[in-house]
């Protein structure tokens, strides 16, 4: 589905899972590029951020949404054993796959996959993180319980995502640079005419940290930490499955 305005999207019926895998599946080639510009090359540091405030020597790590696997290879270095990047756009897992390199075979396993159905047993995994993709599932009470589902308890949960932009005096510049330049320089550098202008208007839809955290909470997880990063334009929740020592 190519709409002629991204607020189609957000309408009850629009198939929004269906136009954002087919459009990751057209930047992947680009997407990595594009997110340097876009964040100064601040992304990598969030991940980093993310993989170590979740994973532990030995933990196994369910990357959802793992796109063209940078958070995946962030847990690795932070010490986990074995690392599954799930995503359901395969031209980015092709990415991943590719820059997972030689530690593929050995510790990295990549699957096509859906976020509300991810392919892992009940309780079997340390640590579900995701980076940049829960904004854009349709049914993220769905997507919670299935992370819930392949925890164990006492294991962590990390979303580190672009929230809808609380009250404050730097809300306007926010605003402006992800409805202005987002869009512009996402279709210099991508070519891809909707897929940034998607974004913001994503962003618009999403929920602030607040609302996320009660959204973790009814879903079974005791929130650990909200951090802010980038002038409040992106956000790092971390949470844990209630249930045992973690
Ligand atoms: C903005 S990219 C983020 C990729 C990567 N996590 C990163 O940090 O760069 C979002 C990714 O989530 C994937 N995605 C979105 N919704 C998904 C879903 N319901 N199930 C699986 N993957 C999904 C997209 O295909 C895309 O690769």
């Amino acid at each position: 589905m190519q709409p002629s305005e991204p607020e189609q999207l957000f309408e009850p019926n629009a198939d929004r899972a269906t136009y954002v895998r087919g459009m990751f599946g057209d930047i992947a080639a680009r997407y990595d590029l594009l997110n340097t510009i876009m964040t100064g090359g601040r992304h990598h540091a969030w991940r980093r951020l993310t993989a170590r405030a979740l994973v532990r020597p030995g933990d196994r790590v369910v990357d959802v949404g793992c796109g063209t696997g940078d958070l995946a290879i962030a847990c690795l270095r932070a010490g986990a054993a074995r690392v599954l990047g799930v995503d359901f756009a395969r031209p980015m897992l092709t990415h991943a796959y590719r820059k997972a390199g030689r530690h593929a075979r050995r510790v990295f396993s990549f699957a096509a996959g859906d976020a509300t159905r991810l392919p892992l047993a009940d309780a079997s995994v340390d640590v579900w993180c995701s980076a940049f993709m829960v904004r854009n599932i349709p049914d993220l009470d769905a997507a919670l319980a299935e992370a819930h589902r392949v925890l164990r308890p006492g294991g962590r949960l990390g979303i580190l995502e672009i929230p809808k932009m609380e009250a404050g005096p730097l809300r306007p510049f926010a605003r402006a640079y992800f409805q202005r330049m987002v869009p512009l320089v996402g279709r210099v550098v991508s070519g891809h005419e909707s897929a940034y202008r998607y974004l913001p208007v994503s962003v618009d839809h999403f929920l602030e940290p607040a609302e996320l955290a009660s959204k973790l909470t009814a879903a079974g997880f005791e929130v650990r930490d909200v951090r802010r990063l980038m002038f409040s334009t992106v956000a790092l929740h971390v949470a844990v499955k209630a249930g045992a020592a973690h």
